[in-house]
């Protein structure tokens, strides 16, 4: 996901109008759509949490159309929500079974699309072995943060990193594991 420096991913009210920033660094990488286009190929499906998913349908209502392509789409949620195309599946349960039961033997790329809740319950669980994190020039001082909840230290292995002319600074890091013991997250 995509987190301004102090960490989060949207304000507290779910709004990530400040994901368009306007900084220039001269030093930095153009993204190429070429390249885009070719990674976001080897993507073979993705799961997100219900919150995430009600933006996408918003972004998509508003004309600005639905990123996942024809890529299978599974949203967790225990709720009612309108399913706008075959391609989105529905999911309430245990986070692990659906990833290592049922998405694991048939898909051999599985982004999660987030938000905080998911990922957090995702590195809680085990269940990612990448992370991919962009930092924004931008502070919003508080908000959803990319990892709720996280109960205990995960060991990460920095594996890649660019800066973009944008100003955008994008984080590729294996997961090495969980260390120690969980702990009381208000602690
Ligand atoms: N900056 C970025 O790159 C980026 C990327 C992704 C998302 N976002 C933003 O993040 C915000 C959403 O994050 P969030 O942390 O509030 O929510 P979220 O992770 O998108 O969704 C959490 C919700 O998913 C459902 N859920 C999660 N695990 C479940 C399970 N195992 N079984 C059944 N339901 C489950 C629950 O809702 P219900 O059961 O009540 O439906 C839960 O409240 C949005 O504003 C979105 O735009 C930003």
């Amino acid at each position: 996901m995509a987190a301004s420096l102090d960490g989060f991913i949207a304000r507290k009210d779910g709004s990530v109008d400040w994901l368009e920033t306007l900084d220039e660094f001269a030093g930095g990488e153009t993204l190429d759509p070429g390249f885009v286009e070719v990674f976001l190929k080897t993507i073979n499906c993705y799961v997100m949490g219900s919150r995430t998913y009600e933006t996408a349908l918003s972004f998509e209502a508003k004309g600005l159309g639905w990123a996942y392509g024809d890529k299978p789409t599974f949203v967790l949620t225990s709720r009612e929500l309108p399913r706008t195309r075959g391609t989105v599946e529905f999911y309430s349960g245990d986070l692990a079974q659906l990833v290592n039961g049922q998405l694991r033997p048939k898909f051999r790329n599985i982004w999660f699309v987030g938000g905080g809740a998911v990922s957090g319950e995702c590195l809680r669980l085990g269940l990612a072995d990448e992370v991919r994190y962009s930092i924004l020039p931008i502070l919003i001082g508080y908000g959803i943060r990319f990892f709720e909840k996280l109960d205990r230290d995960v060991a990460l292995h920095l594996m890649e990193l660019k800066a973009y002319k944008s100003g955008t600074v994008e984080l590729r890091y294996e997961v090495r594991g969980h260390r120690g013991e969980p702990r009381n997250a208000a602690t």
